[in-house]
């Protein structure tokens, strides 16, 4: 019989991956979400999870990598699954322990309060020292607001023994990373301070799983050539139908994995947006039905992704130029720097004052307030307050939600965003055909 959980699943079996849970995770599954399904593809076959490094625990909490990064959600999370495992486990799976998947690890931790950040915005909490290591701040950062009580706790906070500034941010897609990682360039997590798969396997291991030394070599080549070959994207949608077919665009796992897709950026512009020609509504055609017609709203969505231009810091830009596969920069678009009556209430809000001989922020000069410095957390530049490394767009609808710090509940939160924050004037149906095209991806 099949429980609520495992719902979604061709090949049976609960949806939720636990750590230690063993046998093979399969060559390819499709797993649902709320828009359709999205799939997980192994290139190179089915991976025997027994004794893999990715899906056992490497430390105490019996925590694997695959607790947040699960396959049902984009190798992400979602806030509906963390949801629903709060409630099957009552509090008690390992993804919601004390030390990160909770507001602050010295609150009650079995009240669902605690854990409201990872609940709610699906936020898993990141300390960092401050300052950094090897880098003097051009900046000083004051804690204006915490109401998650770790940046001021006498454990855990910036007064404290070790010195760190809690942030909150959502778990990135650990899938597609072939066409994300560069060598020891790669800029993972949102702050780009990861160098490399490996740098940032060992500093996973030690900090969310609390492992009590660093994974052997043998256990690193084990997750980065898994990592190196699982993709994942959206395969069927509830209106569209099967989006990864054959004789599509060029979407789904199999054109991922094969090279085919492997950007979304202006260099794929011309590609990608001709492959969606299969699905344009041809003029003098009446109403398509509900398949077609919402293909055709995806078809007209490429475009204004690829090619609808608008400013960005006084340059014209489209939504690809700052999506590509390349495009591993920290960028500051005003998701987490915000006016003081905007920041949201259940986030950390800090102020930061730059020394006057620093260059100042782009957009906001010397003096202004942050809920998650970004880069400038592990640079101390004041230039770099706010600047995000740039997501995959893939498999959206299966890890909302969205923004490093899940401020967009819903795509169309996301395109509302953007047509707020560039002043674009988007039409009622540009925007909602650019949310179908972020739904097929
Ligand atoms: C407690 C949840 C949790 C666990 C366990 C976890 N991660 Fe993550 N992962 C995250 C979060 C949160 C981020 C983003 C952090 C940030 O942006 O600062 C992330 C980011 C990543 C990224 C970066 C992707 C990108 O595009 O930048 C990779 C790769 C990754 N994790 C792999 C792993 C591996 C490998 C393990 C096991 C050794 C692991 N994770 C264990 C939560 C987790
Ligand atoms: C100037 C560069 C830039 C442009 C232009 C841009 N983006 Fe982004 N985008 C970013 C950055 C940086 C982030 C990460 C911000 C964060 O997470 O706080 C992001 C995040 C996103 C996310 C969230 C992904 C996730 O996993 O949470 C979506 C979806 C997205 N962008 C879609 C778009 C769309 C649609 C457009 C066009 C309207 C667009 N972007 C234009 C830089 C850009």
């Amino acid at each position: 019989m099949l429980s609520a959980q495992s719902g979604g699943l061709y090949g049976g079996g609960p949806t939720w991956w636990d750590a230690s849970r063993g046998g093979m995770f399969p060559w390819e599954e499709a797993y649902e979400n709320p828009d359709g399904e999205a799939s997980i593809l192994n290139k190179n076959g089915a991976v025997r999870a027994d004794g893999h490094a990715f899906f056992e625990p490497l430390g105490a909490n019996r925590r694997a990598c695959i607790t947040c990064h699960q396959p049902s959600d984009g190798m992400s999370l979602s806030t509906g699954t963390l949801r629903e495992r709060w409630k099957t486990t009552d509090g008690r799976d390992p993804v919601f322990a004390a030390i990160d998947g909770s507001n602050c690890p010295d609150l009650p931790q079995r009240s669902e309060k605690s854990h409201s950040l990872l609940l709610d915005r699906g936020l898993i909490r990141i300390a960092l020292a401050w300052p950094p290591q090897g880098a003097k701040p051009e900046f000083q950062i004051e804690v204006v607001r915490d109401p998650t009580g770790c940046n001021l706790s006498a454990t855990y906070g910036l007064k404290s023994g070790t010195p760190a500034i809690s942030v909150y941010r959502r778990p990135r897609m650990a899938a597609n990373l072939a066409y994300v990682v560069d060598g020891e360039d790669s800029n993972l997590m949102a702050d780009g301070r990861e160098p490399s798969l490996r740098s940032q396997a060992i500093d996973a291991a030690l900090t969310h799983e609390q492992a009590g030394s660093r994974p052997s070599a043998q256990q690193l080549r084990q997750i980065e050539d898994f990592e190196m070959q699982v993709f994942a994207a959206q395969s069927a949608d509830v209106r569209g139908g099967l989006v990864a077919e054959k004789s599509g665009p060029l979407l789904g796992t199999g054109n991922l994995a094969g090279g085919e897709t492997r950007s979304l950026g202006d260099d794929a512009a011309g590609r990608v947006v001709l492959s969606f020609k299969l699905w344009r509504k041809q003029p003098g055609d009446g109403d398509l039905g509900v398949q077609r017609e919402f293909r055709a709203s995806a078809a007209r969505g490429s475009e204004v992704f690829f090619t609808r231009r608008f400013q960005v810091g006084g340059a014209a830009a489209t939504c690809a130029t700052c999506h590509g596969a390349g495009v591993r920069k920290p960028m500051d678009i005003g998701t987490t720097n915000v006016a003081r009556e905007q920041a949201w209430p259940d986030l950390p809000l800090f102020r930061i004052v730059c020394d006057a001989s620093a260059a100042p922020h782009p957009a906001l000069g010397r003096v202004f307030y942050t809920q998650d410095p970004g880069r400038a957390l592990i640079t101390g530049k004041c230039a770099d307050a706010g600047a995000i490394v740039p997501q995959q767009l893939r498999a959206l609808p299966a890890r909302a939600p969205y923004f490093s710090n899940g401020s967009a509940k819903t795509l169309r939160d996301v395109v509302d965003f953007y047509d707020l924050r560039f002043g674009i004037g988007y039409s009622e149906q540009e925007k909602r055909d650019l949310t179908n095209f972020l739904r097929v991806l």
